[in-house]
């Protein structure tokens, strides 16, 4: 794969609870670059958590902030970066990742709702996780697919071997 200049090395999308930040740490470990997640980058900006922007301000404004972050992200970052679940959604977003070596980290339904089902933290699936996971990812999948190099399956596997599997795929 090529890589773009003065850029992330590695790009992780995939849906929430699927590990980006756990691998994507590892992988900044394994080659030695820096690690950056854009949710970390919203909080820190904003000064409050991603549900609480949920709360107080709802999704539309959710993602406006997301679609910045991103984008300073893409342009300033050199390393490992990880996107929030829904960054995706935005087609000049997904317009700029063509330039990037993007890995989606895929998991099943099953898998998803182990990992996600009781987090209150994460508001897209407050309700209902499994059903509202399974909307989500029909919404997503081919989005996740259209932007990415490559496609990694993390179910069943330890963040380690996803990591290995993701240089694997490089
Ligand atoms: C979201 C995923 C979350 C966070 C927000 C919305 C989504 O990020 O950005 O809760 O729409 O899938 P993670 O994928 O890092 O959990």
């Amino acid at each position: 794969m090529s890589r773009p200049t003065s850029a992330p090395s590695i790009v992780l999308v995939g849906p929430m609870g699927v590990g980006k930040s756990t691998v994507g740490q590892l992988l900044a470990e394994r080659l030695g670059c820096a690690y950056r997640d854009t949710d970390d980058d919203i909080v820190a900006e904003q000064g409050r958590s991603i549900a609480d922007i949920f709360v107080d301000e709802g999704e539309a404004a959710f993602r406006a902030l997301e679609k910045r972050a991103v984008a300073a992200a893409l342009a300033g970052h050199t390393g490992v970066l990880a996107l929030g679940g829904g960054a995706i959604l935005d087609a000049d977003t997904r317009a700029l990742l063509a330039a990037h070596q993007v890995v989606y980290l895929s998991m099943d339904v099953e898998e998803a709702a182990q990992r996600t089902g009781l987090n209150a933290a994460r508001p897209l699936l407050a309700v209902n996780p499994r059903k509202q996971w399974r909307e989500l990812m029909e919404a997503r999948r081919h989005l996740y697919t259209e932007v990415a190099r490559a496609v990694v399956a993390t179910d069943g596997r330890t963040p380690e071997e996803v990591a290995q599997a993701v240089l694997d795929a490089m």
